[in-house]
């Protein structure tokens, strides 16, 4: 969506041009999966598909918000207590909450926004809708108050604990605030410390296919998920109180070994994949050092059977998906992001490209009946105002 058209509909919908423009992006995320929420790393990018909103302050109390995408609006008081229904609204007024609870005066304003980061890609939509308002309502409201980036990254995570009721991490925020063109982002999750890191792979590319499914499952298996491996780091803390386990980061192999009669199968396996995760990440930085990308795309298939079989956020699909990749000679593919449906991410020789771009989209329309979206990946710029 270019900057020209969210102000076109801004005024028709508002009687006025006066308006700023912002914009954040989605992520992509090369490995690290499920680490966030437990401490670990993650090595995520932006990505050019993005949110964009016209925003100006309307001397109110009011907010008027337009969806150009859903066609839908709403308005509510700011100071209101329960907000709007709809949750992309929800979105912008839980931002506006959580940053007016950091010190950013808020008051009333118009906004028409839009986007093209695909719903349910596990490309982070609502993370670049929850940062495109952090950043611009802080660049609007702030009057000598401003606060940081790190602040608009949080204000956008609390957005959807306190919100929407997904018990998230911070990557996604993390990643549509902070990114930079052609860089990737390896994150501390727990220190929040991180380091940009050029990626040019040379002779690959990075491909998303999106397979175009969502399994809404019942109840919320994210935070499902979440519980699993603070119940399994619990257990850890009460063998060893002479430790402080806060996350499944403090935890060793040993560790989970030593609790496995205290917990769950199940829970044991999903802090199984987590500690896996957490080393994977750390191989990869060193062999995207090396310029080994072969030892890259073997660490990313093992995240994927890891997702699939211990975590279990994959899907019939998902799986295919990663398998036609395997087939084709791929040199990594695995789910992306939360799971349930959505992409997987794929690490692909340049001349092995439009051979697997054309046999993935003819296999998977051949299984599922669904043309699956092909996005080639550009890392780009996180949020910032359009001048
Ligand atoms: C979703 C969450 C993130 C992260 C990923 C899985 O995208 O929003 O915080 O946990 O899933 O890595």
């Amino acid at each position: 969506m270019e900057k020209g058209l969210v102000i076109k509909y801004f005024n028709e919908r508002f009687g006025s041009e006066k308006c700023s423009v912002y914009v954040s992006p989605g992520r992509i995320n090369l490995i690290g999966e499920h680490t966030d929420y437990n401490g670990g790393f993650v090595f995520p990018g932006a990505v050019e598909q993005c949110i964009v909103a016209a925003i100006a302050p309307n001397g109110t109390n009011r907010v008027r918000a337009y969806s150009i995408d859903l066609t839908d609006y709403a308005e509510w008081e700011v100071d209101d207590k329960d907000g709007p229904d709809a949750t992309c609204f929800r979105f912008v007024y839980g931002v506006a909450r959580e940053l007016t609870d950091r010190g950013v005066l808020i008051k009333g304003f118009d906004t028409v926004f839009a986007g093209d980061v695909p719903l349910g890609a596990g490309m982070s939509s609502s993370a670049a809708l929850e940062s495109c308002f952090a950043f611009g309502l802080n660049d609007l409201f702030a009057d000598g108050n401003s606060v940081s980036k790190w602040d608009m990254v949080l204000a956008g995570q609390a957005t959807e604990h306190k919100y929407i009721g997904t018990n998230c991490g911070i990557m996604d925020q993390f990643a549509s605030v902070f990114g930079k063109k052609g860089q990737l982002m390896r994150l501390d999750c727990r220190s929040h410390e991180f380091e940009y890191f050029p990626f040019n792979p040379e002779g690959y590319r990075l491909v998303l296919v999106n397979s175009c499914v969502k399994h809404e499952l019942a109840g919320s298996p994210y935070n499902d998920r979440r519980r699993s491996c603070e119940r399994v780091a619990a257990a850890i803390q009460q063998l060893y109180t002479e430790r402080k386990i806060e996350t499944l980061r403090d935890c060793t192999w040993e560790d989970i070994e030593a609790v496995k009669s205290n917990c769950t199968a199940e829970d044991i396996r999903r802090a199984t994949f987590v500690l896996g995760e957490k080393d994977r990440v750390l191989t990869v930085c060193d062999a995207l050092v090396k310029g080994d990308y072969e030892k890259v795309g073997k660490q990313m298939y093992l995240t994927h059977t890891g997702l699939s079989r211990d975590y279990e956020v994959s899907c019939e699909e998902l799986d295919y998906l990663n398998e036609v990749a395997r087939e084709c000679g791929v040199t990594g593919s695995r789910i992306m992001g939360g799971g349930f449906g959505g992409c997987t991410i794929n690490l692909v020789k340049n001349g092995l490209y439009n051979d697997f771009v054309q046999t993935v989209t003819r296999r998977y329309k051949e299984k599922y009946n669904i043309t699956p979206q092909i996005i080639d990946v550009i890392i780009g710029d996180g949020s910032r105002k359009l001048q």
